[in-house]
């Protein structure tokens, strides 16, 4: 890994100014919804180049210091998830939090049914929504075509989309713009769309990967009252954001991700707690990396 990843790895922001950090309406928690066994993903990349081993932070040194990467070529496979075991429940918002690359997409991936395990199982109750939304929405068309479209992928009627139009345009907040095309939207107009199709209808399970973090305060501020709804009616809502503030704000319990393992599940303010100081010790070991770099080229 080279130095310019790790940097790339500190974006965790808190963002506390833009969001009130008060904890999601407390809500009673029902039966399972999804259930998480053992589950490995693995990535298979063909014609590719790859490191030969994960790097400790000790060969992660050596390598820096020799300036070099250990390269084999051919089929890689890049083992995202390794082993992760949980049971989410009916009105639980589940905030998944760890560095780049630690396999939090992957999982909700797994979890929406768009990759197969390689080991273990999954079992969810009800559909879930979202990164099937993100997937049918054409970026050539505009905004008001893409409600129908997303719409009718969550399986509501032409009718119900009709119905519900007008609500979605206000909360994705885009205004006349939901009639020019969706590439011409910025990257927070698009996830502002994106979020408001997929929480039209109530969805059993809600994946939100990332979609929050270019929304402004207030649309940040409507999507959690929107999340505490859906838990309202016993859906469940996972979460990933960088920001530990907006998972506080957000979930009533947070997964640490880590290398496609679990190294935390609990209660939103122990585990963001102890994965902060966990950056803050990656931050000082990222500078003695620099400086130990530094001292070489001298
Ligand atoms: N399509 C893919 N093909 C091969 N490897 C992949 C693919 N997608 C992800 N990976 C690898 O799987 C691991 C987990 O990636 P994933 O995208 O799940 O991480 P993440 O926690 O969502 O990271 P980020 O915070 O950057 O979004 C990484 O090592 C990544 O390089
Ligand atoms: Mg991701």
């Amino acid at each position: 890994m080279a130095a310019n990843d790790l940097e790339e790895e500190f974006d965790y922001e808190a963002d506390l100014e833009d969001l009130p950090d008060h904890p999601p309406t407390a809500q009673v928690i029902g039966d399972p919804s999804v259930i998480v066994n053992d589950l490995h993903v693995t990535y298979h990349v063909v014609g590719s180049r790859t490191r030969a081993s994960a790097p400790t932070n000790d060969n992660l040194l050596k390598k820096i210091l020799r300036k070099g990467r250990s390269l084999t070529g051919g089929h890689t496979e890049v083992k995202a998830i390794r082993g992760v075991s949980f049971t989410a429940h009916h009105g639980e918002s589940i905030g998944l939090i760890g560095t780049n690359g630690s396999g939090k997409s992957t999982l909700l991936k797994a979890i929406a049914g768009l990759l197969a395990p390689s080991q273990g199982e999954i079992y969810v109750s009800g559909i879930p929504s979202l990164l099937g939304v993100s997937a049918v929405l054409m970026k050539e068309l505009t905004g008001e075509r893409n409600v129908m479209i997303g719409g009718l992928a969550l399986g509501l009627s032409r009718k119900e989309v009709d119905e519900r139009f007008d609500e979605i345009v206000d909360f994705s907040g885009l205004g006349d713009a939901v009639y020019l095309p969706m590439k011409t939207y910025s990257a927070g107009m698009g996830a502002r769309l994106r979020f408001a199709i997929s929480t039209a209808a109530t969805p059993d399970v809600l994946m939100i990967d990332e979609a929050l973090a270019t929304g402004d305060a207030g649309f940040r501020e409507r999507s959690r009252q929107r999340i505490d709804e859906i838990r309202g009616e016993a859906g469940t809502v996972f979460v990933v954001a960088h920001s530990t503030a907006s998972i506080r704000a957000m979930c009533t319990r947070v997964i640490w991700l880590d290398q496609g393992q679990i190294v935390m599940d609990g209660d939103p303010e122990t585990v963001t707690n102890e994965y902060r100081k966990h950056v803050k010790e990656l931050t000082v070991r990222r500078e003695e990396i620099r400086a130990a770099r530094r001292a070489s080229s001298a």
